[in-house]
């Protein structure tokens, strides 16, 4: 991962000296659990290909991550005031420099992807997944359904692992992606995809669950966040203890269905599993 850091610092090294850079450097190198990255590794891993093949992929991701964050965080969205242990981008700077951060850290993922994935083939398919999975139709999607639930005091569990799926899991299911195309196994994308939406999921519920029961410092976010926009989370649907329990049962069956694919997953096991104990 050390090498990764090396490599995602120097993404940025021909951008010209502004605010914008400035915001970027700020929130992509503020401590993030870079999750994402550290998913398409251990995958790549049990595909038996090397981490540095993923390099450009895993900086794509994790910008796009970062600027989804920057985003969600803004006054018109969930008005967040601490993100990754420090002041969030829109307060640190100001509202439109966090917006323009954001952008351009979308727009930089894709040019690293392009820039970087040395196979065209491989880059034109994980351009048209990335797009597709952070666009209208996957990450954003699930940001719109989430901000109008907002207004409704029905939303049923269907409805919430709709928005879940969509605004946590499409990121969360495009390093497995990644790593099969990279690695040549574009057969196994299917079953990826049923993985990544049980780890999107769970991963979410967890987070809701944190937003109740988590400690501000060790997060580097404030809690009670979704109590204070009157969001239906898995908490107020379900409780605690229940939402915890699905949370561990969703990680059981995307192991489950690890097992299935011929690859040697231990260290993507390991992972798995430490995030299912999560408490940041
Ligand atoms: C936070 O993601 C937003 C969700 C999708 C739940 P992470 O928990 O991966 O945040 P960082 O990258 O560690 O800041
Ligand atoms: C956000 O979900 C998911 C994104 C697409 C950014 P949340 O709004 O619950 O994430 P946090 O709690 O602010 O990290
Ligand atoms: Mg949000
Ligand atoms: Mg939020
Ligand atoms: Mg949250």
């Amino acid at each position: 991962m050390n090498d990764f850091e090396t490599y995602l610092h120097s993404c940025l090294n021909d951008i010209q000296e502004s605010s914008v850079k400035d915001a970027m450097e700020y929130s992509l190198f503020a401590r993030g659990k870079r999750v994402r990255p550290r998913l398409l590794f251990q995958t790549l891993e049990a595909y038996q290909q090397k981490e540095c093949i993923g390099y450009g992929c895993a900086a794509a991701l994790e910008m796009i991550h970062t600027y989804s964050l920057i985003h969600d965080d803004l006054p018109a969205m969930d008005d967040d005031k601490l993100r990754r242990g420090q002041p969030t981008c829109h307060i640190k700077f100001d509202e439109a420099t966090a917006i323009l951060a954001g952008d351009a850290l979308l727009t930089l993922a894709f040019d690293i992807l392009v820039k970087d994935v040395k196979n065209s083939d491989h880059a034109v398919t994980l351009v048209r997944y990335f797009s597709k999975y952070a666009g209208a139709d996957g990450m954003i999607l699930g940001q719109i359904r989430d901000m109008e639930g907002e207004e409704q005091s029905n939303l049923s569990i269907v409805d919430l692992e709709n928005i879940h799926i969509y605004k946590t899991a499409r990121l969360l299911t495009l390093p497995f992606i990644s790593a099969a195309i990279l690695s040549d196994r574009e057969e196994d994308i299917d079953i990826w995809k049923q993985i990544g939406d049980k780890i999107g999921l769970s991963f979410q519920i967890q987070d809701d669950v944190l937003d109740v029961i988590g400690n501000s410092e060790v997060l580097g976010k404030n809690v009670g966040s979704d109590d204070n926009r009157n969001k239906s989370t898995y908490v107020t649907l379900l409780g605690v203890d229940c939402a915890q329990d699905l949370a561990k049962q969703l990680y059981d069956e995307a192991l489950e269905l690890i097992a299935s694919l011929k690859i040697q997953s231990n260290g993507l096991i390991k992972m798995i599993q430490e995030l299912n104990q999560r408490f940041y």
